[in-house]
């Protein structure tokens, strides 16, 4: 049978574990990579085996022999790619946020419907064994009906700068780069209700914090003291029209004893949090309960959550599966993102139809 040939476009950090992923998996042939900077494309390509290099993504998609592609670019551009990939008929893994704005999501829909090709969001959250393993308790109803989720990923000195920190590259802050992640876990594991209002803030109090010594933290390769346009911080109240709620905060700095990274789902049967590990609560025998799976790895292991991702994606193109991630859940995602700086911007809750 003849192998899925996939071209990675952006080679920069994450596209690393998108091609150790796809090197382990005995159906793809990574045969081509592209990167503005093709220099970079050329050394990812020899550390891969891969045939051809780009620093045009249109020249890539042009190549009738690829039949699928990872976009792991700038926010800024997964869009204009993943629109041109559905176009050119191949199957699309983009990183997540999906892109920047509403608009550009439901402009992403349209294309890869028309196209008939997989498009599956990088929501690698998802596909994490844990993830997994909470979505069987919830579907044979062991946390009854969930009606609330919270969610915090903090970092107290953590602005990666580069193009992380470029709004117009990026879309903003730590809402679109970290937020993203846990908004996705909670709302696809409390079922993917529909959103009915948001009330949000976001905040710009302490800039990058540049000036800090004797704490270190990753910076992007081209990182700048001197540039920085997002928010530092963001919080949230999403309403559904279910009834229930999601109350979310991030930041990329904040005056806080410690990082933080927890997720807890809420039911009228049972508890649960996925972060910092996979735990669940709940009442038998007039007795509340706390329990722990015994699994290998009660975290999210990054490492095998992509590879279960990539897996995932090339069942999908193959016919085999359908996406876990698919382009409808990339735009509903994007409208709550969008929906959190709207509302901080106008300073009052929005509504959705
Ligand atoms: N799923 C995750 O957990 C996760 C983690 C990190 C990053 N990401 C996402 O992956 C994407 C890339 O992040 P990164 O950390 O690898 O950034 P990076 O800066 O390390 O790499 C991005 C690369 O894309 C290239 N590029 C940008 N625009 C391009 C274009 N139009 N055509 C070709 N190449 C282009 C840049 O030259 C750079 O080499 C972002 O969307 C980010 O949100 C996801």
């Amino acid at each position: 049978m003849s192998k899925v040939k996939v071209g990675v476009i952006g080679a920069g950090s994450i596209s690393d574990i998108h091609l150790s992923s796809y090197a382990r998996n005995p159906e793809v042939d990574i045969y081509a990579i592209c990167d503005l900077n093709e220099e970079r494309a050329r050394t990812k390509a020899a550390a891969y085996g891969a045939e051809k290099t780009f620093a045009d993504y249109r020249e890539l998609l042009a190549d009738p022999a690829i039949d699928a592609v990872s976009i792991c670019t700038w926010n800024n551009s997964h869009a204009e790619i993943s629109i041109a990939a559905a176009e050119a008929g191949k199957h699309v893994l983009v990183e997540k946020p999906l892109c920047k704005t509403v608009e550009e999501a439901e402009k992403v829909k349209q294309a890869a419907l028309r196209s008939g090709k997989v498009l599956q969001v990088g929501f690698v959250r998802r596909y994490g064994a844990n993830t997994a393993l909470l979505r069987r308790f919830i579907e044979a109803g062991e946390l009854g009906d969930i009606y609330y989720a919270k969610a915090s990923c903090l970092r107290r000195l953590g602005n990666p700068g580069g193009w992380f920190s470029d709004k117009e590259r990026s879309g903003g802050g730590p809402l679109i780069d970290l937020g993203v992640h846990i908004i996705d876990l909670c709302w696809y594991l409390m079922g993917k209700p529909k959103v009915r209002s948001i009330s949000g803030n976001a905040y710009n109090r302490l800039g990058n914090r540049a000036n800090i010594n004797n704490l270190s933290f990753y910076k992007a390769s081209d990182y700048d003291s001197a540039k920085n346009t997002v928010e530092d911080l963001a919080n949230a109240i999403i309403r559904f029209n279910n009834g229930a709620s999601l109350v979310v905060d991030v930041s990329f700095t904040l005056h806080a004893k410690q990082d933080e990274m927890t997720v807890k789902l809420f039911g009228d049967k049972g508890g649960a949090e996925i972060e910092p590990g996979l735990f669940i609560v709940s009442e038998q025998h007039d007795t509340i309960l706390n329990v722990t799976p015994q699994v290998d790895q009660l975290g999210f292991d990054f490492a095998s959550g992509f590879q279960s991702e990539i897996n995932h994606f090339i069942d999908s193109c193959l016919g085999r599966k359908e996406t876990l991630s698919p382009v409808e859940d990339g735009l509903e995602v994007m409208k709550m993102l969008c929906g959190i700086y709207e509302s901080a911007e106008k300073k009052r809750e929005i509504y959705f139809d």
